[in-house]
Parts: C-alpha cells; structure tokens; sequence
C-alpha cells in the first residue's frame, strides 16, 4: 500500500468518529445475521444498550465450554462479545478485550463494573486494554491464552500475517483462535484496498480465502477448520460499482494449535465417540461444518481430528480409539472445504443490524 493510505487512522476516525452505531454501517458486511445460541441469547438482555448498539461484528466467534478460561478478544469494539465471554467464563475464567480505537474501547471500559454486578460477579473478570492488536505480546505472555477470539477485526489489520503468528505464540497447546471475519473469492485491487469506506466496512482490508489459509498454515495452524460461513450480498450500487466482480464471505473458523496437525488429513484408523455432557450440546456437537457427532454414535476420524479431540479440554466428552502406527492413504472429505455452501447470502436487507 502507498504512504497515502494510513490504515490504522482509516480505521479509528470510521470506528471512534464516522460510525455512531450499527444503524451508520453502509453495508451488511460488520454485521452478524446468525441466529445466536439460545445460551447466548439469555444472555444478551444482561448487557447495557449502550454497549450493543454498537456492535459491528459478523459472526457469532465464541464456543461453548468457556468455563475457566484465560479468553483474549482482538479489536473487542465496546466490548458485547467480551461481555458475554465473561458471563460463560465463569468466577475462574478471564476475559480480556483490545481495541485501539478511543471511542470504542472506553465504552468498554466504563461498563466494567456495571456489567459485572449485572453478570452476577463480585469482582469484574473483565479487563479491557486500549491499544493497537500487534501489541499483543507485550501484555500477554507466550502460550498464557486458552482461547483467542475475534470478530471482524483481522481484516482491518495492517499486517495480517504477523497478527496471526503472534495469536499462535500467544496461545497455550491445546488452545484455540475462534474467530469470524471477512473474506474475498480472490486478491482485490489497489483500488479497492485503499477506498476509505470500503477498507471501514471491512472490505477493502478483506484477505483472499486461499491467502488466508496460506498464512495461518505458515503460522503454525496446519489445518484450518471452517465453522460457519456465509456470502455477503452487496446491494448498494455504488459499493458494487466498486468491488466489481469480487464476492465477499463472512466465516468463522477454529484454529487449534497442537503439536502434531498435518496440512492434510490423514487416515489413521481413529473413531470417536461422543458421549454427552458438552454444555448447551448434550446430543450433539458440532466440532466444525464438517463434523458433526451425535451422541453414543462412533464416527470414523482423521489423524488431525483425533488430535482435536484428544489434545485440548474436548478429550473428556469423546471415546477414542486408534494410533498413528499404521497410515492408510489421505482421508476423504474432511474439514478442509473451502466455501463449499455460499448459497446463502447475507443481504442487507437480512441484516439484524
Ligand atoms: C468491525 S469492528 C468490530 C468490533 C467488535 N469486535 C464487535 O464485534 O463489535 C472492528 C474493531 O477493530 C478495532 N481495530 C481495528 N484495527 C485495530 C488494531 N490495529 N488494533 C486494535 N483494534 C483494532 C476497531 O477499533 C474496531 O473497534
């Protein structure tokens, strides 16, 4: 990118002055149209309004399971999904959130206390940090986190590759960045990255998919796994005007860093069974959009799934059974689709913002 276009002013003078509230956003793009989980749900009439209306997420980017948990939200805006973290975080678990931009992250902060007599705590376990997300490292130690979680902010990043390696180092084995985002069907033109609103709205910063996966393997998250996504209808003419032919997805994935994850998945002879007990997925859990385990029903894995499942706190609701010393050729079909399913777009008009 040339000199001309400072990104990080881009993005606080849109997000501390420009955008008031979700109703400002000129797209559906840093909007979220996902039903949430109904445990998510009862907790949002806990957060203040202030907070929520300005919102500017596109995906739902916490799982469940969070009790106990040292949790890190990148460019965590006014703070709902932190908020909401907290609450599922429990009196053991710790929620921190970092945003740069002033008008947003002090937001945050001025509810700290309100939200936690709200969420039922004493004392808050919440923190909120004012400051630019490639700092990461100096507030955290190296694998301190358990779960890493953004939502719609990678995009806005200057540098995206060296923000994700620093998740990655951040990140305790056995831990997790979960996070949603936008992304392109393809590189986008200059044009494009450097228009004001567009890189705002989190289009113009948006990576190509297949870069994306690029870099997250490079960093150490061998295979990336989609949870959800959707593509985003661009409605307004002149934005269309602009992006030209370039499709946009909103997708949330899970990363996990374990020792061991191959760049293909492999097969090993695993099964798993699930046997209940997940919170809020007591007859079913969905590990990513391409595994799904019904309870009490065996399920042919591959090596990296078994390592998903055996490697981090999942390990206490599955039975597994196999080894890595026999390999039987590449295992079919797993986890590595890309944009499979775009057939449901999001559409401003869908938009819950
Ligand atoms: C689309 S908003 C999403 C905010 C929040 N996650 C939510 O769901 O409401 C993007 C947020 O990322 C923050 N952000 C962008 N670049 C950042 C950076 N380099 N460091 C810290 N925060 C950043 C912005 O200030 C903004 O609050």
């Amino acid at each position: 990118m040339n000199t001309q276009f400072d990104v990080k002013e881009n993005v606080k003078q849109y997000y501390g002055e420009e955008l008031q509230n979700t109703q400002d956003l000129k797209t559906s793009a840093c909007c979220t149209v996902e039903s949430l989980p109904q445990y998510v749900k009862e907790i949002l009439p806990l957060i203040h309004d202030e907070i929520q209306s300005k919102y500017y997420g596109c995906g739902t980017t916490f799982p469940a399971d969070l009790d106990g948990l040292k949790i890190l939200d990148i460019g965590c805006g006014t703070g709902r999904d932190s908020y909401i973290m907290s609450k599922l975080a429990g009196n053991n678990g710790f929620v921190y959130g970092i945003d740069m931009t002033e008008g947003q992250i002090n937001v945050a902060n001025e509810y700290v206390e309100y939200q936690a007599k709200k969420l039922g705590y004493e004392k808050p376990n919440t923190n909120f940090i004012h400051d630019d997300m490639e700092n990461i490292d100096k507030h955290f130690e190296i694998e301190s986190l358990d779960l890493v979680t953004s939502n719609c902010v990678i995009n806005l990043a200057e540098n995206k590759a060296k923000i994700i390696q620093k998740i990655y180092d951040l990140l305790k084995f056995g831990g997790v960045f979960y996070f949603s985002d936008i992304y392109a069907d393809r590189r986008l033109p200059e044009n494009v990255r450097q228009n004001h609103i567009l890189y705002g709205e989190c289009l113009g910063g948006a990576l190509y998919q297949k870069d994306f996966i690029r870099i997250a393997r490079k960093s150490g998250f061998a295979d990336p796994r989609i949870v959800s996504h959707r593509e985003i209808e661009i409605t307004e003419p002149e934005i269309k005007e602009l992006v030209g032919n370039a499709k946009f997805y909103s997708t949330t994935y899970r990363l996990w860093k374990i020792d061991g994850i191959e760049d293909a998945c492999e097969d090993y002879g695993h099964s798993a069974t699930y046997l209940g007990g997940h919170p809020e997925n007591e007859s079913r859990l969905q590990l990513d959009s391409e595994h799904l385990f019904e309870k009490n029903r065996p399920k042919r894995i591959c090596g990296n799934t078994a390592l998903m499942l055996s490697k981090t706190r999942l390990l206490k609701y599955f039975q597994l059974s196999g080894n890595f010393n026999e390999h039987f050729g590449l295992f079919e079909d797993c986890g590595t689709a890309v944009f499979r399913n775009s057939s449901n777009p999001i559409s401003s008009t869908d938009c819950g913002c």
